[in-house]
Order: C-alpha cells, then structure tokens, then sequence
C-alpha cells in the first residue's frame, strides 16, 4: 500500500489548498494557477462517489463498424454513468464530440474525457516506422514527426497518445524492435525526449499538443527468445544500465502518463510491481503524472499465477501503483469491495483519481472539454502538402544503404528501362507497417508509383510481383525474367509484409521469407544490374542475399510516402545518410548480437582467427552482418587526426572528417567510449556522441565533440551512478566497428 502521498501536500486551509506539482507538459504553471487547479480538483474529488472514482480509473476502447469507430450502447452508458473515465481507439471530430457530450450533459459530475490512440508513427500522414526514423539520426525531424502527428491527432479529437515507446531490444526475433528506436540506450534517451517534446510541445493545454505515454514500463524489449510477452529476467544492473535510461528520459521530458508491460521482471510483473512503480517511478524518480495498465494487464496477472483471481489481481496493481486499468474492468468490478474489505484505502484511490484529473485539468478539457473537437481543424490540418513533405523527406532519411558494389546505386542517367520485381514493389497495404493509426493504405505511394512519378516517360517501367513474400509459390518468376530480359535495370522489392512486425509478431527464422531469395538469384543470373529495396520492421538476416553482387536500400516501412521517399535515394537526389540503430545478424543463432557487448576473459581476435579456446563460434564469425551505426553513402569519408584532450571536468574530442567522393554528402559521425578498466566489466564501446554533418565533395570538416566526466559514469552494483578515474579509450568513426582511435586519462 501507498503508506505517503506523492503529491506533496502542503497547507491545511481546510484540506483544500495542495502545492507544488507540475505533472505534465514542459512549463510549469504559475505557483497560484497551480494551486487554483488544485482546490478545484480537490473540491471535485470530494463530491465524487466512490464509483464515480472508479469510473476516472477506467479505460475503455471504442468498438469499429465498417464505416468507422462506434461505441456500443453498454459504454455510453457508462460514460453516462461516470464509470468510463476514459476512451482509446475513438476519433474524428463528430464521434469524439458525441461521446464527450454524453460525459458533459449526461453524467452527474461533468467530467471530461480522455480520448487515447496508438499514434505510433503518424496519425493520417504516416511516416516511417519508428526504428526507420531512428535511423535518421535526427533529433530535430524525429520531433517534427510527433508534432505533425499530434497536429492531426488533435485535430480528430485524440488528446492522449500510447506513445513512444522506448524499450531498448537487442533481439530481433521480436516483432516490436519496430517500434522502438534500436539497442542503444543513449541514442534511445535522446530519441525519446526528441518524440516526448514533439507530442507534447510547449503548452499541453494548447488545442494542438497531447499527452504522450512513455511505454512499456519496463524492460518489455528484453523477452526471452524474442519471443512476444515472454519472460523478462535480466540484472538489476543491466536493468538500471540499459533498459531504464530512456523511460527516465521521457520523464525529464515532462511525460504525463506511463504504461506498464506484459513481462515480469525477476518474477514480479510490472503490473503488480511496487517496487517498479512506486519506489522507483514515484520515489526515485519524482513522477507525478499517472500509470496505465497495458491492455488487460491486471487480468494478466492471474496467468502469471501471482494472483488467484481478479479481485486479488487489482488489488495487487492499485497498491503496486497502478491508477488506470485499461480494458481489463478488473477495477470497474473489484475496488468497491476490495475497499470493504479494508485491502486497499480511500487514500489511494484518491491519489489515482487525482493524478487523472490533473492530466485533464493540464489539456484544458476541463476549460473546455470540446477543445479537440473542432471541425475546421480537421478539415484543414490533416494531411496538409507540408506534412506530406515532410513525409517523404523522412523516409529518405530513415533509408539506409547497406551495400554497392560497383556504384549500382544511384540508377545510372542513362538507363531506359526498368524492370521492378518483387511482392514488395506495388503493394499499398504493407507500406504502412504496424500501428499505423487512422493512416489510410489507399493514399499511401508504393514504389512502383513513386519511381513512375519520377521518371516520366523517360524510363520505361515494368513490373511484376515474382513471388508473394511468404509461400512457396515460384510460378511468377518466368514472368519476372521476362520483363528483366526487356530492362536495363532491375530494382528488387523484398522483405517482409507490414504485418509481420509489431505485437504478437515474433518470428524464429529472420531471413526473407518465402522464396524470395531464390527469385533474387535467378535475376542476378541475367547479368543485370540489380539494385535491393528491402521492407522490413526489423533487422533481418540477409546473408544469402548479401553473397549477391547487388546493391541493398533498406528502406523499413515508409508509411505514406515509402514510394516517393526511396525513390529520391535511388535515383540520387537525396544521398542517403541513414545509419542503422540496430544491429543486424548474420543468422538467428548469433542472436542477441549487439555493439556494446563485453570483452569477456577469452575474446576473440581477429589476428588469430583459429585460436579454439575463445568466445567465439565454430560456424560463424562473431561479427554482425552489418553493425551498430553503419550505413553507406554515394560519396566516401575519411576520418583522421583524432585527439583527446582532459581538462578538469571536460574531455575534448576532435577529428577531421573528409569527403574523398564525388558527391556532396551528409555523415554520422559516432563518438564512442570504452573505459578500459574498470572496478565492473565495461563494454568494449558505448556510444556517447554523434553529429550529423554535411561535407561537400574534396572538403575536410573539423568536428569538436565535448564530454564530462559525467558521460563516463556508469551504474555500479549497490545501483550508485559514478565514473571512475582511469585510461579510456575515444573511437570515433562511420560506424561501431569501423573507427579510429586515441586515449585519454582521467586522474
Ligand atoms: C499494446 C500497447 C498499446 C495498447 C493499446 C497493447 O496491446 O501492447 O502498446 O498501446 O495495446 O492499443
């Protein structure tokens, strides 16, 4: 049980007068609005009935009909009722208004509500799928993609995104790697706080920000065998070192709401874990704002086996620290009696009622409650020419290029003809990927389109499919060889289908599904040149294709403007840039693959490859396919001249990077640390740095990167955060693997 109140309580006028918060949103409220906001919640508390609370602790989702979101009569009656506090999964300007003006006209105490949705990459515009948008390395577009999302969002009447979600994952056998931003828990905090910022924006009670929701609370990227809601159980070191970082990040951002995980965490599932969300969540880290459930995790808990029935599963979460049971009604049906039975207080309920009310009262619905229901914004705000832009411009950025020999990318000025294959190339559904919110697969640009728009009549384009992406089916390859005997070019579309990654989409086997691989072969036969996009939510383990002499675009799922956006990268007007967040495996059996891995006793050395007594396996190298931050460009870089400078709490870092290509061309440059030795194992490299730099062809540019001494500290095991003085080493480079390097002391 919650023994202190996490609002901090100060002054007695009569119980009413409550200071000092600011839950949500980036800018605290004036201290007398705050408290303002505080009487009035607390004078709404006191006339609330106990099932009129427990209502505010409830969270429904919409129904769908063929021609939209519905409700069913049971929950308007609810809302009516004030047992409904909140509704997910309901939009667009009419529908939201109508169950708004139930909870307004209808219900005894007029409380607004909350309208939440999966607004994951993109609300209509769809932009690439959020590991794709990783790749970008770029802070400032990842945020613009959130603020155009919630633009749109909130203009159909969405004020609370279940989004982003952080969870770092190494494994990419599980399907919501897609979702995430990659393996590395710094570039995760700093993405996090990028999409936190975008949702959210200056003032959360401006009619076109939403709350956002840091999920999922925690570790729910660490699933035994990659295997979707499996077991988690990892240190509590590795835990506090790489897989919290970034919830605390989003925290930092001033997030509002929070959700739990499906995994249990050394035999404690989140949803019933206080020490998870009440001493570490609310003590530790300070958060005010409230805790959701994932969808019917309280009920979960009795298939976990902690808990014997339902009563017993929402009393465990209320007093774990949970304030808002999604879907599951386990609250709805058992808080009343769990209260008779003096096993859960008043007190915590109100606190779980308050920190609801506070994300209402930070929206502004309670100043008006019909604020994102307004239909000229949502005539005029979605989709709109700059989103779509925008779009485009992301999904060149997200693309990354895995291999060219031979320069086959970009497609050469003079070829005439073009013979695109591939289950991949025309198909409008699976560019959207997974969680792709309202966005409409109709409107999205598939390749075959995007290439058509660019080329005009100058290039003759052929397409066939070749094969489906998953079956064994090969009767369309002659077809395929047909139009790739009239081509000069051949642009391959393979990968998985949208649907193969997200929840509930693990899979065992990461290669290209189907017989894809054996339609690539008997194209490159031909002799043709033959250039790779590749569609996928997650690395994929494309050694044989990699054996290939063909040029690979890893293109993710691009959403709205996939076609468009790939185009610009192969045919050279954008140069691509992007550098992978995740590593991508040679097979599945070299699983979990990841940069920032420890030395071990025995390392492997490249200098004695034979050497038997050593980590390493009998059948593969231990290297990746392609590592942590890699990505080709049209043009080369060098790096040279790398110097290390300690000057009391500052560390220098500087290096000379030049373009020895024929292209102007945008780099990553990386920065990353080894302590090498320390009172724990550190890993052999941990990314603390990067810049995203444009270099003009025959340029050198001169970067300065500055660390202190707080970047080296690391989590020791009583969990104190500390560095430690010692030799470090400094890589920088154009990936994790490929680096240069210097070392620095620290006394
Ligand atoms: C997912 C969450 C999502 C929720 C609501 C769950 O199944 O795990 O990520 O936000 O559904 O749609």
């Amino acid at each position: 049980m919650l023994k202190t109140s996490y609002l901090k309580i100060a002054g007695t006028l009569l119980g009413l007068l409550i200071v000092t918060f600011s839950a949500v949103g980036q800018i605290t409220p004036p201290q007398s609005k705050v408290s303002q906001e505080n009487i009035k919640i607390d004078a709404l508390i006191k006339q609330m009935t106990l099932n009129e609370k427990i209502g505010q602790l409830s969270l429904f989702t919409s129904d769908w009909d063929v021609t939209g979101p519905s409700l069913n009569d049971n929950y308007k009656k609810m809302i009516k009722e004030g047992k409904a506090g909140s509704i997910f999964n309901a939009y667009t300007v009419d529908y939201v208004r109508e169950l708004q003006r139930i909870a307004m006209e209808q219900s005894r105490l007029k409380i607004p509500l909350l309208f939440g949705y999966d607004v994951i990459h993109g609300h209509r515009t769809i932009f690439p799928i959020p590991l794709g948008q990783a790749c970008s390395w770029d802070m400032a577009a990842i945020e613009q993609v959130e603020r155009i999302a919630a633009v749109e969002a909130t203009a159909e009447g969405i004020n609370w995104t279940f989004a982003p979600m952080v969870d770092i994952a190494r494994d990419p056998r599980w399907g919501r790697v897609a979702e995430g931003a990659g393996e590395d828990t710094w570039l995760g905090c700093k993405i996090a706080a990028a999409r936190v910022k975008g949702f959210q924006g200056k003032d959360l009670a401006a009619n076109n920000t939403m709350l956002a929701c840091a999920k999922h609370f925690a570790a729910y990227g660490a699933p035994q065998a990659g295997r979707d809601y499996n077991t988690v159980d990892i240190s509590q070191l590795s835990l506090y070192e790489w897989y919290l970082p970034p919830y605390k990040a989003c925290l930092d951002a001033g997030i509002g709401s929070v959700m739990t995980s499906f995994n249990e965490i050394a035999g404690v599932p989140s949803t019933s874990n206080k020490w998870l969300l009440t001493d570490l969540l609310r003590k530790d880290w300070h958060f005010k704002g409230f805790v959701v459930t994932d969808y019917g995790s309280i009920n979960e808990l009795l298939a976990h086996g902690v808990a014997g029935s339902i009563k017993d599963a929402a009393q465990l979460s209320l007093n774990a620290g949970v304030d808002m049971d999604m879907q599951g009604s386990a609250y709805l049906n058992s808080l009343d009696s769990l209260l008779k039975e003096k096993k859960i207080t008043m007190i915590r309920i109100d606190e779980a009622v308050r920190v609801v009310l506070e994300a209402k009262m930070k929206l502004g619905l309670f100043d008006d409650p019909y604020r994102y229901c307004n239909k000229a914004r949502q005539e005029k705000e979605i989709m709109t020419p700059e989103a779509i832009a925008f779009a485009r411009k992301m999904v060149s950025e997200s693309c990354v290029l895995l291999k060219n020999p031979n320069h086959i990318l970009p497609v050469p000025a003079t070829v005439r003809s073009i013979a695109i294959i591939g289950p991949l190339g025309d198909s409008k559904k699976d560019m959207l990927g997974n969680w792709s919110a309202a966005g409409n697969w109709e409107k999205c640009v598939t390749l075959v389109e995007g290439i058509r728009s660019k080329v005009k009549d100058n290039v003759v384009i052929y397409y066939e499919k070749g094969c489906n992406t998953n079956d064994e089916d090969r009767s369309g390859f002659d077809a395929a060889l047909k139009i790739v005997a009239k081509a000069d070019f051949v642009i391959l579309a393979l990968g998985e289908n949208g649907w193969m990654s997200g929840e509930a989409s693990s899979r065992s086997h990461i290669d290209l599904p189907g017989v894809q691989n054996e339609l690539a072969e008997a194209i490159v036969k031909t002799g043709k040149p033959v250039a790779v996009a590749l569609f996928n939510g997650r690395p994929l383990a494309i050694t044989k294709l990699n054996s290939l002499p063909v040029a690979i675009l890893e293109t993710w799922f691009g959403g709205t403007q996939a076609g468009t956006g790939i185009a610009d990268v192969l045919f050279g007007d954008v140069n691509p840039s992007g550098k992978l967040t995740m590593t991508f495996p040679r097979n599945e059996g070299q699983v979990p693959v990841f940069y920032n891995a420890k030395n071990t006793g025995r390392p492997y050395r490249a200098s004695e490859p034979d050497a038997k007594y050593v980590s390493r396996y009998l059948d593969c190298s231990n290297d990746p396919l392609f590592p942590f931050g890699y990505g080709l460009s049209y043009t080369t870089f060098s790096y040279f001249n790398l110097t290390t400078a300690v000057a009391g709490n500052k560390i220098t870092v500087t290096v000379q990077i030049g373009n020895t290509g024929s292209r102007d061309g945008e780099e990553v440059v990386q920065l990353y640390v080894q302590d090498n030795v320390g009172s724990i194992t550190r890993p052999v490299k941990e990314l603390k740095g990067f810049q995203k730099v444009m270099i003009k062809k025959g340029e050198t540019k001169t970067l300065t990167f500055n660390l202190t001494l707080d970047d080296l500290a690391f989590y020791h095991p009583d969990l104190k955060k500390f560095w430690e003085p010692g030799e470090f080493t400094a890589f920088v480079g154009t990936n994790s693997a490929e680096t240069i390097s210097n070392s620095f002391r620290i006394r």
